[in-house]
């Protein structure tokens, strides 16, 4: 406590603003890139996410809205930036909690009023308690209102009641905005191509899950819990400075594999089972998404490697397709001929004299293969950013940030011979598209099986 801040901030129990993992100037680039492409007939509004509060008591740690962070950086709940291009007084207008020395003893450190103006660059900043009372005066003689619309229906009834509001000063002369208009095309389209700032954190993020999924596979052995194995991917990222995670963890053992979203992690892992373990932190809200296979026991039987060798070739022959210039469909295309070729070669499927081309357009991998074979991934782990444009595939660029993930799920109940059956294998990387090669962030991880069993042995002669 040396200095009279350290001091006031001791008495209200407040520790002070965590520096942001932003760069301001990049987010001020990004407003003003946006106020031009609004229009000055256009408000654009962005609400704070809600908090997450269990039997009205317990607050669950805040994860602010991915679109406010991305064009304010500001991270507290109750807040609603205000994008209003040539506003007296300043396009940037942020309402927030204001400072509350009572509330900061109990819950933290808020920035405040002054804060939102002094670390987050707004024009103006004031209480979220004034947003009813201003909001309609922001809204005057704007034609259009921007805003997430439809996500949370009490933000739709506020913008709905502002806009009731602005009309009953028509007597005034004041006209009332028109149209609403969701801005997910203004935000998320922006969001789809990463800067260098952002594929930072983004390279950081699968870097940390992937030493938490090598440490896990260490770990593991059979008779170990999927949840202690959870918990080591858990405790791996914390201790590297990730403390959440972009989604729940699945540690699928045997054939809970099969279960796409197996959360529950409740097995035990046996002796000749493989284990599916899809799990990525969250760094500064950007995701990461690795999914790995591996042996409980560390050696893979030949049946299980004839399954791992064709997901790993489809996987390979997906990622080869992440290149400038072809399109969001590529991929999958690729992963599917490997995988049905390869289900027809292993007696999966009985072709019945159709060709592999008539085989793929009648699914008839699907069975064993249900989803796509990827997603955008950015600061959410389905990310924003649309995967059509004008009813095509949209073509990849530098800077957009995918999954490779396809995978083979043999249900036990599966019509399939009984040595493929509770087989569930699933290979995930996130790959970044370059102006050449494909970069894949979560190379840190090793995927294939000698290297894998490489991993394992090593951990069982130290
Ligand atoms: N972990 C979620 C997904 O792979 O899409
Ligand atoms: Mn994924
Ligand atoms: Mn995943």
């Amino acid at each position: 406590m040396k200095d009279a801040q350290t001091h006031t901030q001791a008495q209200t129990g407040a520790a002070g603003p965590a520096p942001l993992p932003y760069s301001a100037a990049e987010l001020k680039r990004r407003r003003r890139d946006l106020l031009k492409a609004l229009g000055d007939d256009a408000v654009l509004l962005l609400p704070a996410a809600p908090e997450v509060i269990r039997n009205r008591d317990v607050h669950h740690p805040y994860r602010q809205s991915s679109d406010l962070t991305w064009l304010t950086a500001f991270p507290e709940p109750e807040a609603v930036a205000v994008l209003a291009p040539k506003r007296k007084g300043g396009a940037f207008v942020l309402f927030c909690r204001p400072h509350d020395p009572e509330r900061e003893i109990w819950d933290g450190y808020r920035y405040g009023v002054e804060g939102a103006v002094e670390h987050f660059g707004a024009d103006e900043a004031f209480p979220i308690g004034e947003l009813d009372e201003r909001m309609p005066e922001i809204l005057s003689n704007r034609r259009r209102v921007v805003y997430p619309l439809g996500l949370d229906d009490n933000v739709d009834r506020r913008v709905i009641g502002w806009l009731r509001a602005v009309r009953g000063l028509a007597r005034k002369g004041i006209s009332a905005p028109t149209e609403l208009v969701s801005s997910d095309q203004y935000l998320h389209e922006r969001r789809l191509i990463k800067s260098r700032s952002e594929l930072k954190l983004m390279r950081r993020a699968a870097a940390i899950s992937a030493s938490a999924h090598r440490r896990l596979m260490q770990t593991a052995e059979p008779g170990c819990a999927e949840q202690r194995l959870e918990a080591s991917f858990l405790s791996a990222c914390a201790e590297q400075g990730a403390r959440f995670q972009a989604y729940p963890p699945i540690v699928g053992s045997g054939a809970q594999a099969c279960v796409l979203h197996y959360v529950e992690n409740v097995g035990v892992l046996a002796d000749g089972d493989l284990v599916l373990v899809d799990a990525g932190c969250e760094l500064d809200g950007y995701a990461s998404d690795i999914t790995r296979t591996f042996p409980a026991n560390g050696r893979f039987t030949d049946v299980q490697r004839r399954l791992y060798d064709l997901v790993l070739a489809a996987q390979l022959a997906a990622i080869e397709k992440v290149r400038p210039g072809n399109h969001w469909n590529q991929p999958h295309k690729a992963a599917l001929k490997v995988l049905t070729q390869g289900l027809v070669d292993l007696g999966l499927i009985k072709p019945e004299g159709a060709d592999l081309k008539q085989l793929i357009k009648d699914e008839r991998y699907k069975p064993f293969f249900m989803h796509k074979t990827g997603h955008w991934l950015g600061m959410d782990v389905h990310d924003v950013g649309q995967y059509k444009q004008d009813g095509r595939w949209r073509r990849f660029e530098p800077g957009m940030v995918l999954t490779v993930e396809p995978g083979l799920y043999i249900a036990p109940d599966a019509e399939a011979p009984a040595e493929y059956r509770g087989i569930g294998i699933r290979i995930e990387d996130d790959v970044l598209v370059t102006e050449g090669d494909p970069e894949v962030l979560s190379a840190g991880v090793p995927k294939d099986p000698e290297a894998i069993e490489a991993l394992m042995a090593s951990a069982r002669s130290g």
